[in-house]
């Protein structure tokens, strides 16, 4: 019912030529191949254009990490929404737990930037999860909750169509260390249940949940395949054409 998402997040890694590479490499392993799911990139913003003259959507499509929460002006060193859409960018990450922690970035940017990227008609992948300290007290659903509550009643557009949700147990994001499939699972449908408290079921059933934290070849099948799984948000394995594809393969085999 939910058509999965393999999205890989670069984070301050490829610049622009290391970037086209990369991307045409995803397009050659991936040619020719009828996929059952979407596949998107993130580069870095200087990187977009370069990774947009060869990744067109078929299939791998194309996303940024980031946007300003404003629209335009006197704001330096920041990137608008609109810039990123006449780039060619469809999706983009907001709220990832790096930006959380050295940005200090807080819901009410998150609600503005959210609401940015859906005026301009793109898709948003608002992250969330929970830090290790918050997992070891047991309070790991007190604190999902919370990261959600205090955006999506906010959304002013937000529907399954154009949101997406990356469930992100920081202790897992580059550490090496996978939520195992209990504890994903056990996440993403307390996830699931608190946006049809605030979304209703409708919009619930058909909503994307990402997981993100250490996802590679060897445990996407696994992952992806949970039950309340809709695909994953790479990082590191994102940066080898061979790894990131592994993990549209595990992908695929899970819906198969
Ligand atoms: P990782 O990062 O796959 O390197 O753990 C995931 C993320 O931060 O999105």
């Amino acid at each position: 019912m939910r058509r999965y998402l393999v999205a890989g997040n670069w984070k301050m890694n490829m610049g622009p030529s290391a970037g086209r590479e990369l991307a045409a490499g995803l397009q050659e392993l991936l040619q020719g191949r009828q996929l059952r799911g979407d596949v998107l990139v993130c580069p870095p913003y200087v990187t977009i254009p370069a990774v947009g003259e060869v990744a067109k959507g078929e299939p791998v499509l194309l996303g940024a990490q980031n946007c300003s929460d404003q629209e335009k002006g006197a704001y330096t060193g920041q990137v608008s929404v609109d810039m990123l859409k006449e780039a060619g960018v469809q999706y983009v990450i907001v709220a990832h737990s790096e930006r959380r922690e050295y940005q200090k970035e807080t819901d009410d940017m998150f609600v503005a930037k959210i609401n940015r990227i859906h005026e301009a008609g793109l898709k948003a992948i608002f992250c969330f999860g929970e830090v290790l300290g918050e997992r070891k007290d047991g309070r790991a659903e007190e604190v999902v909750r919370k990261q959600l509550e205090g955006v999506l009643p906010r959304l002013e557009f937000a529907n399954a169509y154009n949101t997406v949700l990356a469930y992100e147990p920081v202790w897992a994001i580059g550490t090496g260390e996978t939520a195992s499939p209990e504890q994903a699972q056990e996440i993403h449908a307390f996830s699931r249940k608190v946006v049809v408290e605030i979304m209703g079921q409708e919009v619930a059933d058909y909503m994307r949940i990402l997981y993100g934290g250490s996802c590679k070849p060897g445990n996407a099948r696994e992952l992806i395949g949970l039950p309340d799984v809709d695909g994953g948000l790479i990082g590191g394995a994102a940066l080898k054409a061979a790894d990131f594809v592994g993990i549209i393969e595990g992908a695929e085999a899970s819906q198969a």
